[in-house]
């Protein structure tokens, strides 16, 4: 099965063929620039960007793919979750391949693509086999922990209560002066400073009702640690470009840590654990995920760096392994901006 994917949830507008979920034949990722001057994603602008980018990086996608039109046997694109307008583009276009093609339509969650991206890696395990896995998605608008004890049924059990990860690495750059996106600009500092664990707290849900039944202990909070960074500046303003580096570390170890936490008391019995998201990217994040899966004898499922942050390539090899809704229902589908995964 080839399936056309296209991906246009945030401020990525990007377009991939993928054949039988795991092979990429082409991927054609464009990442907004427009919007660094905001310090964040400019909905509006987002959306206007997708109209203009869109026809042009599927035309792109398809050709690099070395197919032509008739061997495409169905399009996929995200619904959901993401910003309304920017999804809108995506799936009207998807909508209006899928049309005048006559070819299958398939919705897919962009969460539940995250995981995915660990198996676009071609030494990655067959999804099928990977069970019972534990999965973490971390980017800029996510910080979920999911238990897949059967490949397809994934359950939530655990995520943030405020802040997504990359988010609280964003604000800090934004109050550090570092530009935007924060989170590598924070990883590359930090890797110049050895982290000290005891400068900013790890995030601790103080209302147990915020978190929707699921385990206290095995979700997130990252707004605390920002208004931490923000009294540490007022009282202790950084003198220069060495004490901004280790208060980069320094914060960084907190969020990482916070995560790596979770994982291990999240792990049980899993004997994989799937990392997705543009926090994947994290050099310490990778380091410390590395450490803890050797301790426990877990295989440890990362995807390729480029298909870490945003991406159609995870979005069509979900949907040709089945997932997402599909034809006729998709065809009267609007996007879900809040659609929770397994539903
Ligand atoms: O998955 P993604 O591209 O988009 C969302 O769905 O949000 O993730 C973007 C996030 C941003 O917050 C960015 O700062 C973070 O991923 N990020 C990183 C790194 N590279 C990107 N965070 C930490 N370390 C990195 N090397
Ligand atoms: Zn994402």
């Amino acid at each position: 099965m080839t399936v056309l994917g296209i991906e246009t949830s945030c401020d990525e507008t990007s377009a991939s063929v993928v054949r039988n979920g795991r092979e990429v034949l082409s991927c054609v990722i464009h990442t907004q620039l427009e919007h660094k001057p905001f310090g964040g994603v400019v909905p509006e602008i987002a959306s206007r960007c997708h109209i203009e980018a869109l026809p042009g990086i599927v035309s792109e996608a398809v050709k690099n793919s070395g197919l032509n039109w008739d061997s495409i046997d169905a399009i996929a694109a995200t619904r959901g979750p993401g910003l309304a307008s920017s999804l809108l583009v995506g799936w009207s276009m998807a909508k209006g391949l899928a049309m005048s093609l006559g070819c299958p339509l398939l919705a897919v969650n962009h969460i539940e693509a995250h995981l995915h991206s660990v198996f676009l890696e071609p030494s990655a395990p067959e999804p099928a086999d990977a069970v019972p896995m534990l999965g973490l998605v971390v980017s800029g608008g996510h910080t979920s922990l999911f238990k897949i004890e059967e490949y397809g049924k994934i359950q939530l059990i655990g995520k943030t209560v405020d802040d997504a990860a990359g988010e609280a690495l964003d604000k800090a750059a934004k109050l550090l002066d570092l530009g935007y996106p924060g989170g590598p600009v924070i990883d590359k500092l930090a890797r110049l400073k050895t982290p000290n664990r005891r400068v900013f707290p790890e995030g601790r849900i103080r209302d147990a009702t915020m978190t929707d039944g699921l385990d206290p202990s095995l979700c997130f909070s990252f707004s605390g640690l920002k208004t931490s960074l923000l009294h540490h500046i007022k009282d202790n303003p950084p003198s220069s470009e060495d004490d901004i580096a280790q208060l980069a570390a320094d914060y960084q170890e907190a969020v990482m840590q916070a995560l790596v936490k979770r994982c291990e008391k999240a792990l049980e019995d899993s004997r994989y654990l799937a990392v997705g998201g543009g926090v994947s990217l994290n050099s310490r994040l990778r380091t410390l995920l590395a450490e803890l899966c050797e301790r426990r004898n877990v295989e440890l499922l990362l995807a390729s760096p480029r298909n870490c942050g945003d991406n159609a390539a995870m979005i069509a090899g979900l949907a040709s392994m089945g997932r997402g809704v599909s034809s006729p229902e998709s065809f009267t589908l609007d996007v879900a901006p809040s659609w929770p995964v397994g539903v």
